[in-house]
């Protein structure tokens, strides 16, 4: 064997691996997974159908433009199709963000308890990733703007934030980004948007269509219940775009993906459905849990933050859930060792946590 092997990148062997929110639970029961943020509604049945259709085509490749995703999204929100990017999922164009803007010796500044991929991608890159102090599970402006140097590129802000589920009103978002020079891109990971019910929230395509040093991130994944077939975009400024086109897969959105979404855009019903499903079940789920004595984060998105007096506790309470075949998320890694984050699931499902969590805390 030779003894000088080949070596990655720097940056690479720095990186945690992402782990996935577990999916089963022992006894080989069919557990209540509460971990990943999915919708507990499943995706629109035009979806399945439309996804179904694409079988007999499987030996074509796909639209390298995903034409049809990008003029129905473009379509449905009002927006130039030539500023869409569409990725294998919104976490695709993340990397590809980081790929494109930054490198060696630049920095990526993103909130201290924000979406883990932004330090992976930001390592990959071989750039340096800066974590930013939080006031009350929220992205701080000040301290975000406090924290830009010469050196950096790119400001990653996930609103609302997975996984404490708060988010920034616009008017921040609209100052964070006039504070910062305008050679560093603002990236506004609005994964979750659609759920949010504020009247002082907006998902970042205004700041897109007037300034050239912004990008939204959406997906696919969430709402619309498609995240297995991996599906996001970026609404980007024109050059942007050009950038990510330049670097991306010439077929990175497979056809599935491609056709669910487009009929899943269309089925505006279900989409309401899952707005409504949340509207309801959120305050609930929020006040349930406070009644059991444990703080919860005030959410806008489809999960809760709960914290438990100390790691030991979440950790406990954790296993005492899986033993009952429920599965929440441990988010230690996002310096939250203390917490476990729920998704919100059907009307059984965020009954039996309560109880579970009752029985847990011996109030049942
Ligand atoms: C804030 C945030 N951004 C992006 C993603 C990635 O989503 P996708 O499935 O589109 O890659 C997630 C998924 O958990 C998320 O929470």
């Amino acid at each position: 064997m030779a003894k000088n092997g080949p070596a990655p990148q720097p940056g690479i062997l720095d990186i945690n691996p992402y782990v996935p929110g577990e999916s089963s639970v022992p006894g080989g029961v069919k557990p209540i997974k509460l971990s990943s943020n999915e919708t507990p509604l499943g995706p629109s049945p035009k979806a399945i159908a439309a996804y179904k259709a694409v079988a007999d085509e499987l030996d074509r490749y796909p639209d390298g433009g995903a034409t049809a995703l990008r003029d129905a999204i473009a379509r449905h929100y009002g927006l130039n199709p030539d500023r869409i990017v569409c990725g294998s999922g919104s976490d695709e164009l993340i990397n590809l963000i980081a790929h494109a803007y930054l490198g060696a010796g630049e920095e990526a500044v993103y909130s201290a308890h924000g979406f883990l991929m932004y330090k992976i991608a930001t390592l990959a890159s071989g750039a340096t990733p800066v974590s930013v102090p939080e006031k009350g599970y929220t992205a701080d402006v000040d301290a975000i703007l406090a924290a830009v140097t010469p050196r950096t590129r790119v400001v990653f802000l996930a609103n609302p934030n997975n996984p404490t589920g708060t988010y920034l009103p616009h008017g921040e978002v609209r100052r964070l980004h006039k504070g910062l020079p305008g050679n560093v891109l603002l990236v506004i990971d609005a994964a979750y948007s659609e759920y949010v019910r504020r009247n002082d929230y907006e998902a970042g395509l205004e700041l897109v269509a007037t300034t050239n040093n912004t990008v939204m991130t959406r997906t696919f994944s969430k709402i619309y219940g498609l995240a297995a077939l991996r599906l996001g975009w970026a609404y980007c400024p024109a050059e942007v775009a050009d950038a990510l086109n330049r670097t991306r897969g010439p077929f990175n959105v497979n056809a599935p993906a491609i056709a669910a979404g487009v009929a899943a855009l269309a089925d505006r019903a279900h989409l309401e459905t899952g707005i409504a499903h949340n509207e309801k079940w959120l305050p609930w789920v929020t006040s349930e849990i406070q009644k059991l004595g444990l703080e919860v984060t005030p959410s806008v998105g489809n999960f809760v933050l709960i914290h438990f007096a100390d790691p030991k506790v979440a950790g406990a309470a954790d296993e005492f859930l899986k033993a009952r075949g429920i599965i929440l998320r441990r988010v230690a890694a996002y310096g939250l060792p203390n917490c476990l984050r729920m998704t919100i699931g059907t009307s059984d499902d965020n009954h039996k946590v309560v109880a579970a969590l009752a029985s847990f805390l011996g109030r049942s």
